[in-house]
């Protein structure tokens, strides 16, 4: 390719991002959505001391709230009580399942969004949201976003944590967004009520956690709209008993 082979394509291409440039969006909001914030920690005391959970929960709500669109907040907290997992909804005859989980399962199948929460337990995701999440499958989750918020009392605000946490919510068919929350020293960054304690910080958190929600609202109504016109399950439905469908060819 000649140098003046080059300019040329290089005109061109400035010319399609002028166009592009140009664009009128029909909308600068999102539709309201129904966004689950699933918390995932399950302890009751300490040490280590406080214990974050509620903060952070707080902070995520309050977030969610603030923002230019009234969505319809639900939250599951790990430490309601669900047992360790024996037997998945998605295993049970619905005249079988047990009356806990089928009100779970109703709050996340109506759900268009998912927030993970979760501490940093040994620089992994915590059992508690693993827990509540495999108790039901991509029938649930599946074909809307998540987004993830780790938090820690340590430096690393459980980035550890969270990024391990990809690949579990992309196997649920909950896909998450590219912008995550994490909160380092949160006992420090947030008081019991989730308000951010220095005045000075807060701009920069809101602005932080802002990022990951637009994220969340763009593919949630995205989602939600897509669907009304296309079932994404007609070419990719849900496994009926084992995942062996999407085996490869042998
Ligand atoms: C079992 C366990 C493992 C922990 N592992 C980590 C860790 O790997 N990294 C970290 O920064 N903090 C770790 N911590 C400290 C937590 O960040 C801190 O206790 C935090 O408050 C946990 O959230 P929670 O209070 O909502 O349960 C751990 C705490 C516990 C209880």
């Amino acid at each position: 390719m000649n140098l003046r082979h080059t300019l040329s394509k290089t005109k061109v291409l400035c010319s399609v991002v002028a166009i592009t440039s140009t664009r009128q969006f029909s909308s600068s909001t999102v539709s309201a959505l129904n966004i689950c914030i699933i918390a995932g920690s399950t302890r009751t005391s300490g040490p280590p001391r406080p214990i974050l959970s509620q903060r952070v929960t707080s902070f995520v709500k309050s977030s969610l709230e603030n923002r230019g669109t009234t969505h319809e907040i639900s939250i599951i907290e790990a430490r309601q009580n669900l047992p360790l997992l024996e037997r998945p909804h998605f295993s049970y005859a619905t005249s079988q399942c047990p009356k806990q989980l089928q009100e779970m399962h109703k709050t996340l199948s109506n759900a268009d969004a998912y927030i993970a929460i979760t501490p940093e337990y040994n620089h992994s995701p915590c059992p508690g949201l693993m827990n509540i999440m495999n108790h039901f499958g991509s029938s649930t989750f599946g074909f809307k976003p998540s987004g993830i918020v780790s938090y820690s009392a340590g430096q690393w605000g459980g980035t550890r944590a969270a990024n391990n946490l990809r690949p579990f919510l992309s196997e649920l068919g909950c896909l998450p967004v590219s912008a995550m929350a994490h909160i380092p020293k949160a006992a420090e960054v947030l008081d019991e009520n989730g308000n951010v304690i220095n005045d000075e910080d807060l701009e920069q958190w809101n602005s932080y956690i802002d990022r990951m929600i637009s994220q969340l609202e763009w593919w949630g109504d995205a989602a939600k709209i897509h669907k009304e016109n296309v079932d994404p399950l007609k070419k990719s439905p849900t496994f009926r008993s084992n995942p062996s469908q999407r085996n490869a060819p042998s």
